[in-house]
C-alpha cells in the first residue's frame, strides 16, 4: 500500500474560522476525515502533519525520505516565500503535489508566485476542500502510470 504524507503549513490549523469566504467553513479535522475516506477507496495510507513553523515543516519533509511514496502539501503562505521548503522537497525527491484551497492566481499578485510548485509534479488550486481530494487522486494516478 502506498504511503502519502499530507502536510499543511501555517494558519491552516485555523480552518473553519479563518476567512471562511476564502477558505470555506470546514475545519482541518473535517478535511482530514474526508481525505481519509478517499484514501481508503484508493487503497493508500495517509499521515497528517501541520505546523506553523518553517523549520518544523522542513524537518518533516527531510524525515519523509524512504518513509513515504508521495507528499501532498499545502505550504500556505510559505508557498510564496520559502526557498528552504522548496529545497527540502527537491532534496528528498519524493513525488509531490502542491494544493491550495483558494485560486492563488486570482488573488493578490504576491500569491501568484509559488517557490514550491516547480519541484512538484503539479499544482491544484481553487477547488476549496476538494483541492485535497483532486491532489490525492493526482498522486495516485501518477503512481499507477
Ligand atoms: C493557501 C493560499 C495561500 O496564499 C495562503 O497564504 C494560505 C492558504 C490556500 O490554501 O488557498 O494560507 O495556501
Amino acid at each position: 500500500m502506498k504511503k502519502i504524507l499530507v502536510i499543511n503549513g501555517p494558519n491552516l490549523n485555523l480552518l473553519g474560522t479563518r476567512e471562511p469566504d476564502k477558505y470555506g467553513d470546514d475545519t482541518l479535522e473535517n478535511i482530514k476525515t474526508m481525505l481519509q475516506e478517499k484514501a481508503q477507496k484508493l487503497d493508500t495510507e495517509l499521515e497528517f502533519f501541520q505546523s506553523n513553523s518553517e523549520g518544523e515543516l522542513i524537518d518533516k519533509i527531510q524525515s519523509a525520505k524512504n518513509q513515504f511514496d508521495g507528499i501532498l502539501i499545502n505550504p500556505a503562505a510559505y508557498t510564496h516565500t520559502s526557498v528552504a521548503i522548496r529545497d527540502a522537497l527537491s532534496a528528498v525527491n519524493i513525488p509531490t503535489v502542491e494544493i491550495h484551497l483558494s485560486n492563488i492566481h486570482a488573488r493578490e499578485e504576491f500569491r501568484h508566485k509559488s517557490y514550491t510548485a516547480a519541484v512538484c509534479i503539479g499544482q491544484i488550486c481553487g477547488f476549496g476542500k476538494y483541492s485535497y481530494i483532486y491532489g490525492l487522486t493526482a498522486l495516485v494516478t501518477h503512481f499507477n502510470q
